[in-house]
């Protein structure tokens, strides 16, 4: 199971199928984010394209973008249409490709599904299979589809990384994705991402945009290419739904990409690419962002105090023994311990609570003491686990914070009245 900041993954799935189940069942009702024919107009369908198709399923259209821009389907092909929905984009993809063509249309929520199923039947249409399953665990074998679409659908997945790996799996060498998505210029506040109901509706699930982009890169993806974005949520009925995507810079990306063609001999290039995108300096000022730094060096700390005798013994083991120069070595023990303080320092203004500070000098004061002045194994257990505590209670009141500013932020916005 997987936990999101405290909720689980199966709450957000129940969130997400109440959500998209009741659009399919009666899309008038009134949603915080547009549905319908007036959606996929305001995100650039062409009126002509949305004429032809079955009005069932424009009618509970709930798209962010009109992936059809990056124009990557051609007859033939084989299409997988991840979170479908009642198929606006499956039965779009279904007359691209043909009858010599298939399209496989994904989707969680069993009503969307029968929706979809049943406008195929009323429509005569036959190169359409729906299947229902989660894009994190796609049905479909290796290298078995030429293009992957998607329409605002990867910003409600939990986990975001293996559904990437599930596309990349099935997608065959060369073959291509259009999707749309929604991005996020500023992280979520931890405690903003803990309504499942504001996650189904397209708003905190969604991923900065650099770490999204990276992610794709990541997974393998190469020509990772944004061919536009623009304010969705700037038309959402509701008012809560358009502040709160304003406070966290909220938009729709249209991205297409590949998945490269096998070379021989390019897997130890990209590992090395792919370890230079890890050390990226933007990646590491998400860790400054989210506090991290004292955690990077505590266990930095351990590394060099438990991983170093564990590594000594190995080698005594097979029979290789290292004279260690003391005294740089306690030196490194202690600069990392110390370094810990200094990040708990730094976060000292985000929460405002003296404890983690306190708690962590006292850490590192202790084991400078074992290093420098007198050993003793208890001193040092001792000033390890002080050290920890800090960082741990640093993290939670970064968090506590957090919370109640994204409640207050949450509560401010509903006081906004709906249009
Ligand atoms: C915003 S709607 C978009 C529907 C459709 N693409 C369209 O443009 O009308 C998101 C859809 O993704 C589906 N969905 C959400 N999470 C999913 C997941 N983990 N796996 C498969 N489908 C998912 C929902 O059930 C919903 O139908």
């Amino acid at each position: 199971m997987v936990a999101i900041l405290g909720f689980s993954k199966e709450q957000i799935t129940e969130a997400v199928r109440a959500m998209y189940g009741s659009v399919a069942d009666d899309p008038n009702q009134g949603f915080h984010f547009p549905v319908g024919r007036p959606a996929a107009l305001a995100v650039s369908y062409p009126e002509e394209e949305l004429d032809r198709l079955p009005q069932a399923a424009v009618d509970r259209f709930a798209g962010v973008g009109y992936p059809f821009l990056a124009g990557v389907i051609r007859s033939g092909d084989t299409v997988l249409d991840v979170g479908s929905g009642s198929g606006t984009d499956t039965l779009l993809a279904s007359r691209l490709v043909g009858k010599a063509g298939r399209v496989y249309a994904l989707d969680i929520t069993t009503h969307m599904l029968a929706r979809l199923q049943a406008t195929l039947g009323e429509a005569g249409i036959g190169n359409v299979e729906t299947i229902e399953a989660d894009a994190e665990h796609i049905p479909l074998p290796d290298n078995s589809v030429d293009v992957m679409t998607s329409n605002g659908v990867l910003n409600l997945v939990p986990d975001k990384r293996k559904a990437c790996a599930e596309i990349f799996r099935v997608l065959k060498p060369e073959g291509r994705v259009q999707l749309s998505d929604i991005v996020i210029t500023r992280p979520v506040p931890l405690g903003g991402r803990s309504d499942p109901k504001l996650w189904a509706e397209c708003v905190v699930g969604a991923s900065v945009d650099e770490d999204y982009l990276e992610l794709f890169r990541e997974t393998g993806f190469v020509d990772v290419e944004v061919l536009g974005e623009f304010d969705y949520f700037s038309t959402s009925p509701s008012a809560d739904t358009r502040h709160i995507a304003s406070g966290l810079g909220a938009r729709s990306v249209t991205v297409v990409m590949r998945r490269p063609r096998e070379a021989a001999g390019t897997a130890g290039l990209e590992r090395l690419g792919w370890l230079a995108r890890r050390m990226h300096p933007r990646r590491l000022k998400a860790i400054t962002g989210r506090g991290l730094w004292g955690a990077v060096a505590a266990v930095a700390a351990i590394v060099a105090c438990y991983g170093v005798i564990a590594f000594l013994a190995l080698l005594s083991v097979i029979g290789v023994s290292i004279a260690l120069p003391e005294g740089a070595w306690a030196a490194i023990i202690f600069a990392a311990a110390a370094l810990v303080a200094i990040a708990t320092g730094f976060n000292l203004p985000r929460h405002g609570r003296p404890w983690p500070l306190v708690a962590t000098a006292l850490g590192a004061a202790l084991i400078g003491y074992i290093a420098f002045v007198s050993y003793s194994p208890l001193v040092e257990a001792l000033g390890f686990i002080v050290l920890i505590g800090g960082v741990t209670l640093d993290l939670y009141e970064i968090y506590r914070a957090e919370c109640t500013s994204a409640r207050i932020e949450t509560a401010a916005a509903r006081t906004v009245p709906e249009r």
